[in-house]
């Protein structure tokens, strides 16, 4: 691996503990306003010092964040669908690696949708990308997109994470399910987490730490943090899973205590 990937990868995942906390913002490119992220700026801002890494769109980095930031920046490169649209699986490479270069980003993000219509088309996607980032020493970072007719288990998610990185995805983004080692195990790149729709922060705690425990390299986590009453507790508490190996109890002492509590 050269230096640039190697440096750029270093700013992704950290070298002191092999892992990383992504904030995930970049729902809006198929969901538009998202809840949590109508103003993203405001949002965004107080979570970016407990942020390894950005993961979001072009349009959402130029408009909300502060080129002076020091978080590397995931930008996510797929797209052209819609929730609303015929299929969410119609994904294509929306921004190029000259923009990803002037936008100075630490690695790139595509979804992948197996068992899908458009299968081959997003796979395709994938190899373009990596030829195209590989040029420049820029990671790529594969999301599994699960489309509505599969099933989240272990033999369907290491196929897709084990697909991704044979077609040389540096980075893998799926999701958490029963018998996750089994995911990681057959995956030879690292895999991080999406945190999934909004569940009670426990819940949420829980999930990044049963992740971890079976091998995740991290979570790149959005709803379950901006969407959360206390995002930035979230956040604070899903990086003492991800770099300290906190338990789920002493990660939630950085949440308030529920009043009935009091
Ligand atoms: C959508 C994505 C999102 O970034 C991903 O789902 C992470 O966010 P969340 O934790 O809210 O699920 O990649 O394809």
């Amino acid at each position: 691996m050269d230096w640039g990937m190697k440096n750029r990868l270093s700013q992704v995942i950290k070298p002191e503990t092999g892992r990383t906390v992504m904030l995930a913002v970049d729902h809006g490119y198929f969901l538009g306003p998202t809840k949590g992220l109508e103003d993203a700026e405001k949002t965004i801002e107080p979570l970016l010092p407990f942020a390894d890494s950005l993961m979001l769109t072009r349009g959402l980095l130029r408009a909300s964040v502060c080129a002076c930031t020091s978080v590397p920046i995931v930008l996510r490169v797929s797209g052209g669908n819609s929730i609303v649209g015929e299929d969410l699986s119609n994904e294509g490479i929306t921004t190029s690696i000259r923009e990803a270069i002037r936008l100075n980003v630490a690695a790139v993000a595509l979804s992948i949708y197996i068992g899908s219509k458009y299968e081959h088309q997003t796979l395709m996607g994938l190899s373009t990308l990596i030829n195209e980032a590989q040029e420049y020493g820029i990671p790529v970072l594969a999301v599994t997109a699960v489309g509505k007719e599969m099933v989240r288990d272990a033999r369907y998610l290491s196929m897709a994470c084990r697909i991704a990185a044979e077609l040389g995805a540096q980075v893998v983004k799926t999701y958490y399910c029963d018998d996750f080692e089994k995911v990681v195990k057959s995956c030879p790149v690292p895999v991080v987490i999406a945190g999934g729709k909004k569940i009670a922060e426990l819940d949420a705690l829980k999930l990044a730490h049963s992740a971890i425990s079976r091998g995740a390299s991290g979570v790149d986590m959005g709803r379950n943090i901006f969407q959360s009453r206390y995002p930035v507790e979230m956040i604070q508490a899903v990086r003492a899973i991800v770099h300290e190996g906190a338990s789920v109890k002493k990660a939630a002492k950085f949440l308030p205590v529920p009043k009935k509590k009091r």
